[in-house]
C-alpha cells in the first residue's frame, strides 16, 4: 500500500483500541457464558412465518435485480441497434417495474423485519426486567455498576439492530453475491475470469483503507469523550468545588489543553483518512471497468464479446463490489451479536431471588398485630469472610419502639434489611406474630413493613408521584394528612407548583432533610404495622433534625418500631435499647439502666458520635 500521508496510527494495527477491547470482551463472554444457537432460534420460533416471509423477499429481491443486466444487455446489442420500438419499450419498462418492485420489497422486508425484531426485543426486555427486579440486593450490589441497566437497555436494544440490519443484511449480501457471481459467469467468462483477478486485490485495499479510517475515528471518539467528560465533570458543582479545595485549577487547565491540543491532530488526521477512502473508492472503481474495457477490446481476450454483454457486465461487478465487503466483517458482526445474546442470557438465568413459599401463608392486615422475632439469627453476605450478623435474639414487641445502637459497621442497617426480608438469614429465622417470613406471601408482608432509610430514595417524578406509587389511590386528603404528619406539608404547599413539583436533578433540589421527610410521608402514607427507621448519618441541622424527629415520632406511635438510632435524643425515648457490636447483641436495656451500667454502651455516649450530637 502506498505511504499514505496521514501515517498508520501509533499502534501500527488496522484495528483500533477500543474495537480490540470490544472483541475481547465479547470472546471472554462467550467463553465464560457459551451461547446455543438452539436458544436463540427459540426465540424467534414464534415468528417462524415472518421469518420465512423476509428470508423469501430477501431472495427474491436480489434474482430480480440480476434481471436486469440481461435486459440492458438486449437493448444495446439488438433493440437500439435495430431501433426495435416494442423491444425498447418492453426494455424499458422492465428495467423501470424491477427498480419500483425490488424497492417495494425492500420496503416490506424491513417492515416485517423490523416488526419481528422489536417483538423478540419486547418480549426479551419484559421478561429480563421482570426477572431482574427478583433479584436480591446482593445480586445488585455486586454488578459493577451501571452495567444491570446497560445490559437492559444497550444490549437488548441492540438485538434489534442485529435482527432488522445485520442479520437482513448478511442474508442479502450472501444472496446478492452468490446470485450476481452466476449471472457474470453466465454473461461472461471471459470477463468473470478477469474479475477474479482484479477484484480481491481491489477489495483488499478498500477494507485497508476503510479499516485505517475506522481506527482513527475511534481514537478521535476517545480523545473527544475524554474531553467531554473534562468539561462535563469539572465544569459541575461539585467538580468546581473539589478542583478548587484541591487546588488542582491550574492542573486541570493544563490537562484539557493538551487534550484539546491531541484533539486537532487526530481531527486531521480522521478527515483526510476520510478523504483518502472516499479517494480509494472512486479510484478502483475507475480501475476495474478500464480494465475490463481493455480486456474486452484486446483481441487477445475479446473472443468476440458484444457492447451489451461489456455493459451488462460491468454493471454486475460494480454491484458485487459492496456486499462482497459487507460479507467480509462478518466474523466480527457474528461475534457481537452472539455475545449480546450470551449477555442477555446470562442474566436471565441468574436466579438469586429470595425463594418464594409454594403455599405461602396469607396475612391479613387488620389482624396483623406486628410482633417481630428474631431467633439465633446469622447473615454473611456473599463473598464476606465474616458473618456480618450472629447469635442475634431480639424482640421486638407489638407497637413497642427498640432503638439499636453501636458503632458504624457494626450491622444495624443490615439487621433492618432482614426485618423487612430485603435478604434471608444464613441460620436462624425472623418471624412476624409467629409466620417465619420466608412462609409469608411478598406481597402480603410488603405491605406491613415500612422502612425508612439511612439515604431516602426518591423516583424522577413530580412529588404526588412519589406519593402515590407508594400508595395508589391515596386521596388528596390523605396525601396531605401524610405530608403534615412528615413536617413537610407547609414546604409542598408553598411551592408554586404544589404537589405537582419535580423531584430531583431537573426539578426542586430538596435538602437530604426534605428528602428524609418526602420519604416519612411515603411511608406515612403505606400505613405499615412494623417499622424499620433507619436514621440519617449524617448531621442535619438543629431546626431540620427536630422536625424531623417529630415526623419520625409520629410515624412511630402505636407501631412495632426498629429504630437505628444515631441521636441521643432518639435513643433516650425508646422502650428497649439493644447495643450492636460486630454482629452481636452486647448490651441491652433501657436508656438508665444501660447509662448507669459503664457497659459498652456508656462508653459508645462518652467517646462518640452520640456524645457528640448531643453538645452541638
Ligand atoms: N452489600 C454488602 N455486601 C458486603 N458487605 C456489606 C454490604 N453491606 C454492608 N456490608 C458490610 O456489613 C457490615 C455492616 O454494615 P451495615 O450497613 O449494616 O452497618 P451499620 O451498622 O448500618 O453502619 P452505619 O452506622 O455506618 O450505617 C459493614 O462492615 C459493611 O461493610
Ligand atoms: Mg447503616
Amino acid at each position: 500500500m502506498s505511504e499514505p500521508h496521514f501515517g498508520p496510527p501509533r499502534e501500527g494495527r488496522p484495528q483500533s483500541g477500543a474495537d480490540r477491547r470490544k472483541m475481547r470482551q465479547d470472546r471472554n463472554q462467550l467463553e465464560e457464558h457459551p451461547v446455543s444457537l438452539r436458544r436463540i432460534g427459540a426465540l424467534f420460533a414464534p415468528h417462524r412465518g415472518t421469518l420465512v416471509v423476509v428470508v423469501a423477499l430477501i431472495v427474491a429481491a436480489s434474482l430480480i435485480g440480476l434481471i436486469q443486466p440481461f435486459i440492458v444487455r438486449d437493448l444495446i446489442d439488438h433493440a437500439i441497434p435495430e431501433q426495435d420500438v416494442a423491444a425498447l419499450l418492453a426494455g424499458a419498462g422492465g428495467l423501470v417495474g424491477i427498480a419500483v418492485l425490488t424497492a417495494l420489497l425492500g420496503v416490506i422486508q424491513t417492515w416485517r423485519a423490523t416488526l419481528m425484531g422489536q417483538q423478540v426485543m419486547h418480549g426479551l426486555r419484559t421478561s429480563l426486567f421482570t426477572h431482574l427486579q427478583r433479584q436480591s440486593l446482593g445480586f445488585f450490589t455486586r454488578a459493577r455498576s451501571g452495567e444491570v441497566q446497560s445490559r437492559l437497555i444497550n444490549d437488548v436494544g441492540q438485538m434489534q439492530s442485529v435482527v432488522t440490519s445485520s442479520a437482513t443484511s448478511i442474508a442479502s449480501n450472501f444472496t446478492t453475491v452468490v446470485a450476481t457471481a452466476a449471472a457474470m459467469v453466465a454473461i461472461s467468462w471471459r470477463l468473470s475470469l478477469i474479475s477474479l483477478v482484479v477484484l480481491p486485490p481491489a477489495i483488499l485495499l478498500t477494507r485497508q483503507v476503510a479499516n485505517l479510517r475506522r481506527a482513527i475515528t475511534s481514537r478521535r471518539q476517545a480523545e473527544m469523550s475524554t474531553l467531554t467528560s473534562l468539561i462535563e465533570e469539572r465544569l459541575s458543582i461539585s467538580g468546581v468545588r473539589l478542583a478548587k479545595l484541591m487546588g488542582t485549577t491550574d492542573d486541570d487547565s493544563r490537562r484539557f489543553a493538551e487534550s484539546s491540543g491531541r484533539l486537532i491532530d487526530l481531527e486531521m488526521r480522521s478527515q483526510l483518512a476520510g478523504r483518502w477512502r472516499m479517494a480509494t473508492m472512486s479510484v478502483i472503481f475507475s480501475v476495474v471497468p478500464a480494465v475490463l474495457y481493455l480486456a474486452a477490446g484486446l483481441p487477445a481476450t475479446s473472443g468476440g464479446m458484444t457492447i451489451g454483454t461489456l455493459v451488462a457486465f460491468t454493471g454486475l461487478q460494480a454491484g458485487i463490489f459492496r456486499p462482497v465487503m459487507g460479507l467480509m466483517g462478518v466474523s466480527v458482526q457474528w461475534v457481537s451479536a452472539l455475545a449480546l445474546f450470551s449477555r442477555v442470557f446470562e442474566y436471565l438465568d441468574a436466579d438469586e431471588s429470595l425463594p418464594v413459599p409454594d403455599k405461602p401463608q396469607r396475612l391479613v392486615r387488620e389482624k396483623v398485630r406486628g410482633e417481630v422475632n428474631l431467633e439465633q439469627v446469622e447473615f454473611r453476605y456473599p463473598g464476606a469472610e465474616l458473618p456480618t450478623l450472629q447469635g442475634i435474639n431480639l424482640q421486638l414487641p407489638a407497637g413497642r419502639t427498640t432503638a439499636v445502637v453501636g458503632a458504624t459497621g457494626s450491622g444495624k442497617s443490615t439487621l433492618g434489611s432482614l426485618i423487612a426480608r430485603l435478604a434471608d438469614p444464613g441460620a436462624g429465622s425472623v418471624t412476624l406474630d409467629g409466620y417465619d417470613l420466608r412462609d409469608l406471601e411478598p406481597g402480603d408482608l410488603a405491605s406491613v413493613i415500612g422502612v425508612v432509610s439511612q439515604e431516602s430514595y426518591l423516583l424522577h417524578g413530580t412529588v404526588r408521584q412519589n406519593l402515590e406509587w407508594a400508595a395508589p389511590g391515596a386521596s388528596e386528603e390523605r396525601i396531605w394528612s401524610a405530608l403534615q404528619g412528615a413536617q413537610i406539608a407547609e414546604l409542598i404547599s408553598s411551592l408554586p407548583q404544589g404537589l405537582d413539583t419535580m423531584v430531583g436533578q431537573r426539578g426542586h433540589r430538596f435538602s437530604g432533610g426534605e428528602q428524609q421527610r418526602l420519604a416519612i410521608a411515603r411511608t406515612m402514607l403505606r400505613d405499615p404495622k412494623v417499622l424499620v427507621l433507619d436514621e440519617a448519618t449524617s448531621a442535619l441541622d438543629t431546626v431540620t433534625e427536630s422536625l424531623v424527629q417529630e415526623a419520625l415520632d409520629r410515624l412511630s406511635n402505636g407501631r412495632t418500631t426498629l429504630l437505628i438510632a444515631h441521636r441521643l435524643s432518639t435513643i433516650a425515648r425508646a422502650e428497649n435499647i439493644v447495643v450492636l457490636d460486630a454482629g452481636r447483641i452486647v448490651e441491652s436495656g433501657s436508656f438508665d439502666e444501660l447509662a448507669d451500667a459503664a457497659g459498652p454502651f456508656a462508653r459508645l455516649l462518652e467517646g462518640s458520635d452520640y456524645a457528640q450530637r448531643v453538645s452541638s
